[in-house]
């Protein structure tokens, strides 16, 4: 069995942070989320991954290299335009031959990992194995209608009226029979050809197609408080470790983890908390679910609930509670009269202020 995982778009839910950086390398406790998904797929023993890339492959072959790190072996994949889920299948069939395959979108998050799918499918051998989970939002999503003894009945791409609230999950399996399927279909009114309908597709060709719902899933849906939530559900199971230098004066409670090359002075931390290497907290309070990613500096200031990526440096600027903060952001407090917000906020950007 091989993995098709697809680190293309634009990421456009997720700006400013996308506006530099791929979204599937956006950091959730301080790892980019497409790493859990790569070690997803190697925990389910599938080494053999196809990455689908687009504007952004530098940055991702850059930081993924050839999957050895993993104990994977990774191919990379262009393409040329974001033309849909299906199109990259498409575009992966010489790679993908006739393996049963598993399609990963890079930008999900499944808590547990898919190992139990992927052994299930491996036994069952549908067409296609899909994951389901109820959302708040499901027109953001694919939606599945299934009937009362459990089977899909129809599945429809982001519809205006959904029928249910079951949301297609972004990883699928899928037999070769898919091949015929995205062949088959036209674009959708976005343009783009849609693995959803390519699944009805197999539907409607008497095609066998497994759902399974899940809990614990997220997804860049643009929401900052779910990006922390999934950051908040991670760090709740990370090794807490003192790997760095923490000075007398400081109090580490609960699961934190300063990294190496971290250094934490007169600071209280409590967790779960990470440090990233090379970052600095002095004169500082660092509340639960935080993660502080590499050479940060914290000076004088109160964060909690939050997200700091690589670079940023937070001084003297009170407290700051459920924030993602990019990367090389600096956030200073104002020291003199007269004491007025000053911003400099790139595209997109959202600020609330207390005052
Ligand atoms: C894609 C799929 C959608 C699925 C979602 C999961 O949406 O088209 O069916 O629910 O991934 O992440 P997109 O990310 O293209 O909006």
């Amino acid at each position: 069995m091989k993995a098709l995982v697809l680190a293309g778009g634009t990421g456009s839910r997720l700006r400013p942070i996308t506006h530099t950086s791929a979204k599937q390398l956006v950091p959730v406790a301080n790892k980019p989320v497409l790493f859990y998904g790569i070690e997803a797929l190697v925990a389910a023993g599938i080494t053999e991954l196809g990455i689908v890339t687009g504007d952004t492959a530098a940055e991702i072959e850059a930081t993924v290299g050839d999957g050895s790190r993993f104990g994977a072996r990774v191919t990379y994949l262009p393409q040329e335009r974001p033309a849909g889920l299906a199109h990259a299948v498409l575009i992966a069939r010489e790679w993908l031959g006739n393996d049963d395959f598993v399609m990963y979108l890079g930008d999900n998050f499944v808590v547990g990992g898919i190992t139990e799918l992927v052994d299930a499918f491996r036994a069952e051998r549908p067409d296609a194995g899909i994951m389901l989970t109820k959302v708040g939002d499901p027109s953001a999503f694919g939606v599945a209608e299934l009937d009362g003894s459990g089977r899909v009945v129809r599945l429809e791409e982001k519809p205006a009226e959904p029928r249910s609230d079951l949301a297609l999950v972004g990883v699928y399996l899928f037999s070769p029979a898919v091949h015929e399927a995205v062949r088959a279909i036209r674009p959708s009114g976005r343009g783009e050809l849609e693995i959803t309908d390519a699944i009805q597709w197999l539907l409607d060709h008497g095609h066998a197609v497994t759902p399974t719902v899940i809990d614990g899933y997220w997804k860049d849906t643009g929401n900052v408080t779910d990006m922390l939530e999934v950051n908040r559900s991670v760090l709740e199971g990370m090794e807490p470790a003192r790997l760095g230098d923490v000075d007398a004066d400081s109090e580490l409670i609960g699961r934190v983890r300063v990294e190496a090359g971290a250094r934490v002075e007169r600071s209280r931390i409590v967790g779960p908390v990470v440090i990233g290497s090379g970052s600095v907290v002095a004169d500082s309070y660092i509340g639960p679910s935080t993660s502080v990613d590499s050479s940060c500096v914290i000076i004088g200031s109160e964060l909690e609930f939050s997200i700091v990526l690589s670079g940023s440096r937070i001084e003297h600027a009170g407290r700051i509670e459920g924030s993602l903060i990019g990367r090389g952001v600096r956030v200073t407090g104002a020291q003199r009269a007269p004491r007025a917000h000053r911003l400099v906020l790139g595209d997109h950007s959202h600020v609330q202020i207390t005052s």
